[in-house]
């Protein structure tokens, strides 16, 4: 029996995607996934470092499908590792078409974003111990 894969992570976004949001062929454009992808990385990251944080790399980038106008976009996420100032966190982009609701979601594209907490110079701070 083939295993059905589901979202890892909790849901940290959702969104519609937009024709203004597309590529010359008329899918959505990878970039503007990245950002959605950042940015809800960035509110789990601001959650555990209990404020300010930046990107500083991003990793293993994976685009498995295309994403139709229309969509709807989630980004699930979990953090895998917490350091000094770091905080590694996986995130996975599923789409669901809306106008085909028989249609399943699926999973989009993947990828590995890491975080660093910083204080008001910009500097790297300690994250503060966690519950
Ligand atoms: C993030 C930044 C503050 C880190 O400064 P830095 O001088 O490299 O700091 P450090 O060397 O002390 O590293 C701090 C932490 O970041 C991690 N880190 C630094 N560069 C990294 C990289 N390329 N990939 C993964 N982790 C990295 C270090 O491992 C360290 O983690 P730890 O504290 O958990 O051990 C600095 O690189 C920066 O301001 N970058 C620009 C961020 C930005 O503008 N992002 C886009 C918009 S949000």
């Amino acid at each position: 029996m083939t295993e059905i894969r589901q979202p890892q992570g909790q849901l940290l976004l959702r969104t519609l995607a937009m024709p203004a949001d597309t590529n010359p062929n008329g899918d959505i454009f990878g970039g503007w996934i990245m950002s959605q992808m950042d940015i809800a990385g960035g509110l789990l990251a601001k959650e555990i470092a209990r404020g300010r944080i930046c990107t500083v790399s991003v990793d293993k980038m994976t685009f498995h499908s295309p994403v139709g106008v229309g969509d709807a976009v989630c980004v699930h996420g979990h953090c895998s590792r917490i350091g000094t100032s770091s905080m590694v966190i996986h995130l996975e982009v599923w789409a669901k078409p809306m106008l085909k609701q028989e249609k399943d979601r699926y999973c989009v594209t993947e990828g590995t974003f890491t975080y660093v907490a910083i204080n008001e110079s910009g500097r790297p701070r300690p994250i503060p111990a966690q519950a």
